[in-house]
Formats: C-alpha cells, sequence, structure tokens
C-alpha cells in the first residue's frame, strides 16, 4: 500500500519549503492533538524525532481514512523515506515498538525509516509492575492529598516513573545497546534485580513472576534485542550528520508542558522534560538549531489523572465537550478530566517553550454553545493572578475567572480558511491569540489532514 497524503490547505507552500529544524510541543496536560501537526509538519522535514517520554504518550493520525496509533514510534514513519527517530531521552519498551512495527506493517507501512537510540533507556517489565503497584499503594495508604486528590499519581502504569528514575539510580539500568550484548545485559539485569525483587514483594508482589526471573527475563530481553538490532544506533551522531548536509529535522513532544517534570503541575507530572529545551538532553541537538517551535492546544483543556485543573468542569457543559470531543484516553481508555480553555497556563507555555507558534485544535468541538469561557485568570485566596502557578498545592484552590464569548452554531469540519470560520468561532481565535502574544499558524477543524488552515 502506498500512503496518500491528502493536501491539507495552506500545506503545500509548507511543504515547498525547506526550514530549518522545528519543534511541536504539547501547551497543555498532553492529549493536544500533537501527532496531526507532526504528521503535517513532516512533509517539510526529512526526519521526525521523539526527544522524551515513553508508551504512556499516544498519537492518532488519520492519513486518507486509515486511523494509525501510535505510541513510540514518530508518526513521521507514515511518510515513505524519512527517518524516524526514537532519541536518547525516551524510554523505550522494545516490545511495544515490535508490536508498532507489526501493525504498521500489516497496513502496509514501510517501517525502515526507524531508528533508536543505543543509549535510550529500556522500560522492562517490572517498571511496569512497580508502576501499578505503587499507584496501587500510594491510592490505599494516602486516599486524600494537600491538592484535595487522591494519593496516586494517576500514571499511564507503562512503567515510565520507574524506568526514569532507574535511569538516575544508574547501577543496573539497562540501555537499548545492552540487549545487543548477553554478558552485559545479564551482569545489569542481576544488579537490578536485587533491589527489584525485595521493593516488588513490599509493594505487594506475590507470585514468582517470570519478569523478575534472571534467566527469562535475559532471553526475552536478547530476543526483542535482536528483532531491533538494525535500529539500534548513536542517533547523536546520526542527526549531526544529517544536519550536516542541510537536512532539516521535526522534533515532537510528548505528554504536554504543565506534565513536564521541573516546570508542570509537581508532583501530577511525568518523568520526563516534555518541554521544547528536553530536546538537548533528549537527542544531543543543541537548542541554538530549532528556530521554529509550535505550541499545540486545544480550543479547550483536557487532564487524565490527578493534579489542579482549575478551569474543570464536573457538569453537563464538561460531558458534553467530552462527548463531542471523543474525550477518552489513546493509551488507558480512561475518560478526560475537560474544561474551558485556560489561557493562563497556555500563555505560560507559550513562554516556557518559547514557542514561535501556535496550533489549535478541536476547535469544531465548541460548535454548538450558545457562549463559550476562557480561563483569564486565576482567583486563589482573594487574590488575582494573571499568571500561571505551577505549585499544585497552591494552583488547587484557585478559582478561574472567566471571559465568555458568544458562542456559533454552525459546523466547522469543512472550513478550509479563518476568515472563512463563522463570526464569532473567527473572534474567539483571535481573541485566543491576541492574549498568547503570539500567532495562530494553524487551525485544526477535524482528524483528517484536510480539515486544517494553515498559515505560516
Ligand atoms: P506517567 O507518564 O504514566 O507516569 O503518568 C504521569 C501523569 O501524566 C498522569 O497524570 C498521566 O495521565 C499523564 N500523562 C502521561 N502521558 C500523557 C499523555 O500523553 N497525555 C495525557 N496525559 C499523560
Amino acid at each position: 500500500m502506498t500512503t496518500q497524503h491528502p493536501t491539507a490547505s495552506g500545506f503545500s507552500d509548507l511543504s515547498a519549503r525547506k526550514p530549518a529544524c522545528s519543534a511541536v510541543v504539547g501547551l497543555q496536560w498532553g492529549d493536544e492533538g500533537k501527532g496531526k501537526i507532526v504528521d503535517l509538519m513532516a512533509a517539510a522535514h526529512d526526519a521526525v524525532v521523539r526527544y522524551n517520554g515513553g508508551a504512556n504518550a499516544g498519537h492518532s493520525v488519520v492519513v486518507a481514512g486509515s486511523r494509525y496509533s501510535l505510541h513510540l514510534i514518530p508518526s513521521g514513519i507514515l511518510y515513505p523515506g524519512k527517518a524516524a527517530v526514537i532519541g536518547n531521552g525516551v524510554v523505550v519498551d522494545p516490545w511495544k515498538v515490535v508490536d508498532e512495527i507489526d501493525g504498521l506493517a500489516g497496513k502496509g507501512v514501510d517501517t525502515r525509516g526507524l531508528v533508536i537510540s543505543d543509549r535510550a533507556h529500556v522500560v522492562l517489565p517490572y517498571h511496569k509492575l512497580e508502576d501499578g503497584l505503587r499507584e496501587d499503594l500510594l491510592n490505599r495508604s494516602n486516599p486524600a492529598t494537600a491538592e484535595g486528590g487522591s494519593g496516586n499519581i494517576g500514571t499511564t502504569r507503562r512503567g515510565i516513573g520507574p524506568a526514569y528514575a532507574d535511569k538516575c539510580q544508574r547501577a543496573g539500568a539497562v540501555r537499548m545497546r545492552d540487549l545487543l550484548r548477553r554478558d552485559a545485559l545479564r551482569e545489569r539485569l542481576s544488579l537490578s534485580l536485587a533491589v527489584k525483587k525485595p521493593l516488588l514483594s513490599g509493594l505487594g508482589l506475590t507470585d514468582g513472576s517470570s519478569d523478575v526471573d534472571l534467566d527469562a527475563l535475559t532471553e526475552k530481553c536478547l530476543a526483542v534485542g535482536q528483532r531491533l538490532a538494525p535500529m539500534i544506533q548513536d542517533t547523536t551522531q546520526l542527526l549531526h550528520g544529517m544536519l550536516g548536509q542541510g537536512k532539516s529535522i521535526l522534533f515532537e513532544g510528548a505528554n504536554g508542558t504543565l506534565l513536564d517534570v521541573d516546570h508542570g503541575t509537581y508532583p501530577y507530572v511525568t518523568g520526563s522534560s516534555c518541554i521544547a529545551s528536553g530536546i538537548g538532553t533528549g537527542t544531543g541537538v543543541p537548542a541554538t538549531r530549532v528556530s521554529r517551535v509550535i505550541g499545540v492546544m486545544k480550543a479547550y483543556t483536557t487532564r487524565v489523572g490527578s493534579g489542579p485543573m482549575p478551569s474543570e468542569l464536573k457538569n453537563e457543559t464538561g460531558n458534553r465537550i467530552r462527548e463531542r470531543g471523543r474525550e477518552y484516553g489513546t493509551t488507558t481508555g480512561r475518560p478526560r478530566r475537560v474544561g474551558w480553555l485556560d489561557l493562563v497556563a497556555t500563555k505560560y507555555s507559550v513562554m516556557i517553550n518559547g514557542a514561535t507558534g501556535v496550533a489549535l485544535t478541536m476547535l469544531d468541538v465548541l460548535a454548538g454553545f450558545d457562549q463559550v469561557n476562557a480561563c483569564t485568570a486565576y482567583e486563589i485566596d482573594g487574590k488575582t493572578y494573571d499568571y500561571f502557578v505551577p505549585d499544585a498545592i497552591e494552583l488547587s484552590k484557585a478559582k478561574p475567572v472567566l471571559t465568555t464569548l458568544p458562542g456559533w452554531s454552525q459546523d466547522l469540519s469543512t472550513v478550509t480558511s479563518r476568515d472563512r470560520l463563522p463570526d464569532n468561532a473567527r473572534k474567539y481565535v483571535d481573541f485566543l491569540e491576541k492574549y498568547l502574544g503570539v500567532p495562530v499558524q494553524i487551525v485544526s477543524v477535524g482528524p483528517g489532514r484536510e480539515q486544517t488552515m494553515i498559515a505560516m
């Protein structure tokens, strides 16, 4: 099968130009629709590179009516001839990568462009066990917190936190290259299991799982290493080689700025650096090489898992947006928490990422409301804040100060340019553009590539 690439409005201009390097990052709590934007922008770049996160991320991309769900493989894989690179900053579940390769191959997609950093850390089965057991224990032992939530983080249970923690612990951690060398692998696993076995049984693991059996795990890892061996290489050298040849690279941020381990709503965050600055550590390509940063945001806000969300709607309006936007997790299937657009939070994300432009997604979902609201300040303990407060305890006290704008009833899914949007939808976009202080360069009104307005 050849993958067809229908042209989105304005997209041909974009693909004709060869920019320097670009980045696509999420400005909210993940699930902003980055996959579609990366897929569109990939046309103008020679490689698409993931630099953070792991299989906690989930992208759905619709191409020529076929839906592709990707968790680890960059969506650039859908373009024949482009490199799709998993950088050293990603934590890789190699069995999941094999599943994704097989799934794509089954749909006729050529996956030979996939390359995985030899220094990326491996998410092992015991990381997922640890993630789930920790979450269960935290929930049981600390069911309510100062933030008013449950004690656990509400992780995706994909082993992300434990894998990044082991990376920082160092001894016994396994990197992709170790999957190709039996003795080193066995030695690392043996060290790791010396710690993991008592830890996991303390967390409540009762059965003699093969996931913590040294022989079984070593063989399992070597087998998956054999399968992925042709893809494992030094991606830092690969990327700098491409840059040296004048090629352009698109960096694909996973999760979202407000889930960033340093700049997000800690501790209700993921384990990695999701923002544009994560590119340097997660790939070895310095920040000075990235000249364009597109921040992706929905026309409203969603969040999965625990943690503060000032503009959350726990009412019929929220349910309506959730159903219209099909707001259920691609990775876990969990219903997402839904709220009005939080402009205070997104403005902070624009600032932290140095976003040069914004891609606004899911605008079509807001059709049918008499009025739409956007959160433009917070009130915390009687004081008004016009800037974001990442401290989770403070933020959990924030009451949203809403600005109300008139709604629109027209279906937007076939609108092809911003000036053809219904008046009130256009005013909404103009309003948020002015508030954020960066141009809205892409507006998406549906999952298809053609349901996109681009001005960049
Ligand atoms: P973890 O990354 O699985 O450790 O989960 C930590 C927090 O980040 C949880 O609240 C997850 O729901 C959230 N999270 C992680 N990745 C994503 C994502 O891609 N979209 C939305 N939420 C995410």
